[in-house]
């Protein structure tokens, strides 16, 4: 059984190194890689994470695995390839793609990432590999096997919610950074980073749907007792973005170097749409963060919270502890 796993590993990274093989060598990648160092990517970040084009031809890696005597059906389990409709053979799974490997924790490949050149909305902007025998992505975080070290060595590590960010942050000199494979966070991946971690800073795109992500992350890792802070991107950028504009000397010391909190995100999540000259708003605020928090917070950060709330809110000190000792 180990022996099929092996045949899926092997073939995964034979596609890797020719993926890899059409975006450095050919003609068919040129298109790709100019899109990629148009994106602020190194050919050594190119390389260190192996990054490709997958042609825009129908069945180019169905036939290379055919020819090296893999065993389709398993090729097909192992979501390189889809068997054709009429039975008589099968095509790729990822055609005109960007290609990006997926390492497990020993730094196999065990599956692929494929964004698209194309803007239109009409295709989905990233494939990845269909759930396998050897990709989870409830246990996969891109780029574990490389940070595991550094993480290790500093106690820190950075969560991002996209794989690109990841690789943009290398060029800020984090090295230390994993992303989660679509938009949960699992027990598992939790784990994973507490085993070798005991700081974790959550770094979400700042648009609506990354506030919400760094909410649900930070309540999920505060539950398993591993307790984040979280690093905020000003005006909807996420991180990649933010370090094409301004820098990763701006990245590391403004965004990475500054991290929220719990509570004091909370206080933010909830300011963010509000404008505290309404008396409205200021009344739902003081709702919403009293909801969020009162159950949460220790004596210390209650009485800090309050007086912040005060503060921004103009409503006086006391009237929030009543409020307070009404929700707790
Ligand atoms: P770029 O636009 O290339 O910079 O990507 P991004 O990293 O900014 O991606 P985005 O913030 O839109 O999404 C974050 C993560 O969600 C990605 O890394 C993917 O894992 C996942 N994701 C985004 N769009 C898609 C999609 O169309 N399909 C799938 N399966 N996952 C997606
Ligand atoms: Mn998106
Ligand atoms: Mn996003
Ligand atoms: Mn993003
Ligand atoms: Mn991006």
């Amino acid at each position: 059984k180990s022996g099929e796993f092996q045949q899926m590993r092997e073939a995964h990274e034979l596609a890797a190194n020719f993926y890899s093989h059409l975006l450095l060598n050919t003609v068919e990648g040129e298109k790709a890689l100019q899109y990629l160092e148009q994106r602020g990517f190194s050919r050594e970040h190119i390389e260190k994470y192996g990054i490709g084009w997958s042609l825009d031809d129908r069945e180019v890696l169905s036939q290379l695995l055919q020819r090296k005597k893999y065993d389709m059906k398993e090729m097909e389990r192992a979501g390189l390839c889809i068997m054709k409709n009429d039975g008589t053979g099968y095509f790729d799974r990822f055609r005109g793609r960007i290609m990006f490997p997926l390492h497990d924790d020993n730094g196999n490949v065990v599956g692929f990432s494929g964004r698209t050149l194309s803007t239109s909305k009409d295709e989905a902007k990233y494939l990845n590999s269909p759930e396998t025998p050897i990709f989870e992505k409830s246990r996969l975080l891109y780029n574990f096997h490389n940070a595991r070290l550094n993480v290790r060595k500093t106690g820190k590590v950075i969560l991002f919610e996209g794989f690109m960010d990841t690789i943009a942050a290398e060029r800020a000199g984090i090295m230390n950074s994993v992303a989660v494979m679509g938009t949960s966070l699992s027990d598992t991946h939790i784990t994973k980073l507490k085993r070798i971690a005991n700081q974790l800073i959550i770094c979400c795109d700042g648009d609506n749907a990354g506030w919400e992500a760094a909410k649900r992350f930070a309540n999920l890792t505060a539950q398993k007792g591993l307790d984040a802070q979280i690093a905020l991107l000003p005006s909807k950028l996420d991180p990649d973005e933010y370090i094409s504009t301004y820098g990763g000397e701006s990245f590391v010391e403004k965004v990475i170097g500054n991290p929220h909190t719990y509570m004091s995100f909370i206080l933010a999540f909830y300011k963010r749409s509000k404008n505290l000259t309404h008396e409205n708003d200021v009344l739902q605020y003081i709702h919403e963060v009293l909801e969020e928090l009162a159950q949460k917070v220790s004596p210390i950060e209650r009485d800090l919270m309050l007086r912040q709330l005060s503060t921004e809110t103009g409503v006086s000190a006391q009237a929030l502890q009543e409020q307070f000792i009404k929700k707790v």
